[in-house]
C-alpha cells in the first residue's frame, strides 16, 4: 500500500516537473487531480506548504496595545496580537493547561483569561497565574503560551510554522521594488472579512492571478476599468509573480494616491501572489489582499482585508469599493466551486494555458510549485 502511495506521488511530482519545465509559449494546465487528490493536498501540506510564510492580515487591524485577532493555518490556532512593546506577536491560541483556546474573535484586553478554568497570559503569551496549582511546578517557564516566527512586511504579517525557515522579508527585493511607489505599508485597514470557499487553494490563487477571465466572468464589476485585453505580464521571482491589470483610457480617475506614483501606475492595479498562499490587488487609493487558508483538498477559508490610501475616498466610496469587491469575490467563487466539482472527472483537460499577459503567472506559479517539491523530495 504504502509502495503504491509513494509512486504515485511520484508520478504527480513527474507531471508537475514536466508542465512546468514546457516552454512559456507551450505552456500547459496542471490536470484536474492536483486540484482534488486528498493524499496530493496532505502531500503539499507535509512537504512545503507547512514550511513556507503566509499572510495572516494586516498590522493595522491591531494598532493598540492589546489589541488581538484570532485565526489558524493548519492544525494551529492562532492569536495574532500587539504587545506592550508596540511589537506584533503570533500566539499559538491553545491554553497550557489542557488545551481551550485563549480567545476568540477579535478584540482588546490587558491579558488574556482562559474561560475553562481561568488561566490568564500576559499580552505576550508569559503565564500570569494558574489557580490552585501552587505545588503542581507550573511556571511561566514551562506553561507559557508558545510563540511562532513572524515577520512584518509593508503592513502585512506573515508567519511560519517551520522554526528553520529563511526569513522572508530580506527575499522581496524585487516584488518592493514593484510597490515602493504605492506605499503598501502606508495603506490604512478598512475592513476584514472571511470567508469559506468549496475550492482547492491552487485554484483561487490562479483565478485571482490570470487576466484572461475578467472581461468573461465580470463584464459589469471589473471589465469597465480592467478589460482582459489591456492586462500585461508583470515582474516575477521566486517568491511572487505579478501583472497589471491597466485602466481604459476613458476611465474616470481611481484616486491620486502616494505623491511618488507615475500617472501609468495611477491608471492601474498591480495584482501579486507572493508564493504560496497570498494574493493581492495594489492600486493607487486602494489594496485589497486574500490570505487564502488550505483546509482540505477542496475547502479553502479565505481571510481577505480592504486598506486605503490617506483619507481621499470618502466612506461612501469606501463602502461602494467594499460592495464591488463582495460582488467579484461571489462571481469567482461561483465558478471556482462548480469547477471544483468537474476537475475530478476522468476527462478533467491538461488544456493550454493563454499567452503570457493573461495566464504567464499561473506558468510561474506552476514553475514554483515544481521547484518547492523538487527542493523536499
Ligand atoms: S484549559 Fe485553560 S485553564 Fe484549563
Ligand atoms: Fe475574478
Amino acid at each position: 500500500m504504502q509502495l503504491i502511495k509513494k509512486q504515485h506521488l511520484a508520478e504527480m511530482s513527474d507531471t508537475l516537473h514536466r508542465v512546468a519545465s514546457l516552454p512559456e509559449a507551450e505552456a500547459q494546465c496542471l490536470p484536474g487531480w492536483f486540484y482534488t487528490d486528498p493524499e496530493y493536498f496532505d502531500y503539499e501540506v507535509r512537504t512545503f506548504l507547512s514550511k513556507e510564510w503566509h499572510c495572516l492580515g494586516r498590522e493595522d487591524e491591531i494598532p493598540e496595545a492589546g489589541d488581538y485577532y484570532t485565526t489558524r493555518l493548519f492544525d494551529e490556532p492562532m492569536l495574532v496580537v500587539r504587545g506592550d512593546d508596540g511589537g506584533i506577536r503570533v500566539l499559538s491560541n491553545v491554553c497550557r493547561h489542557r488545551g481551550m483556546p485563549i480567545a476568540e474573535g477579535t478584540g482588546s484586553t490587558r491579558r488574556f483569561v482562559c474561560s475553562y478554568h481561568a488561566w490568564s497570559y500576559a499580552r505576550n503569551g508569559s503565564l500570569i497565574n494558574a489557580p490552585r496549582m501552587r505545588d503542581k511546578g507550573v511556571t511561566k517557564d514551562n506553561c507559557s503560551l508558545p510563540e511562532f516566527r513572524s515577520e512584518v512586511w509593508n503592513g502585512f504579517i506573515y508567519v511560519n510554522l517551520d522554526d528553520d525557515a529563511a526569513p522572508l522579508s530580506s527575499r522581496l527585493a524585487k516584488l518592493e521594488a514593484l510597490l515602493g511607489p504605492y506605499e503598501t505599508g502606508q495603506m490604512r485597514h478598512v475592513q476584514t472579512f472571511e470567508e469559506d470557499w468549496q475550492t482547492n487553494w491552487k485554484c483561487l490563487v490562479e483565478n485571482f492571478m490570470e487576466a484572461y477571465h475578467l472581461s468573461v466572468v465580470h463584464p459589469e464589476t471589473l471589465h469597465p476599468y480592467t478589460p482582459t485585453g489591456l492586462s500585461r505580464k508583470s515582474m516575477s521571482d521566486d517568491n511572487f509573480t505579478a501583472y497589471c491589470a491597466n485602466y481604459p483610457k476613458e476611465a474616470v480617475s481611481r484616486g491620486v494616491g502616494a505623491p511618488g506614483l507615475s500617472d501609468d501606475e495611477r491608471r492601474r492595479s498591480t495584482l501579486f501572489n507572493l508564493f504560496p498562499s497570498q494574493v493581492a490587488s495594489q492600486a493607487a487609493t486602494l489594496l485589497v489582499s486574500l490570505s487564502i487558508q488550505p483546509l482540505a483538498v477542496d475547502r479553502i477559508r479565505v481571510r481577505w482585508t480592504m486598506s486605503t490610501y490617506g483619507d481621499e475616498l470618502t466612506r461612501d466610496e469606501l463602502e461602494q469599493r467594499i460592495a464591488l469587491w463582495h460582488e467579484v469575490n461571489r462571481e469567482d467563487r461561483e465558478k471556482l466551486e462548480k469547477m471544483q466539482l468537474a476537475l475530478s472527472s476522468r476527462h478533467a483537460p491538461s488544456g493550454h494555458l493563454a499567452p503570457r499577459d493573461y495566464e504567464g503567472t499561473i506558468w510561474d506559479f506552476y514553475r514554483y510549485l515544481s521547484r518547492k517539491l523538487s527542493a523536499c523530495c
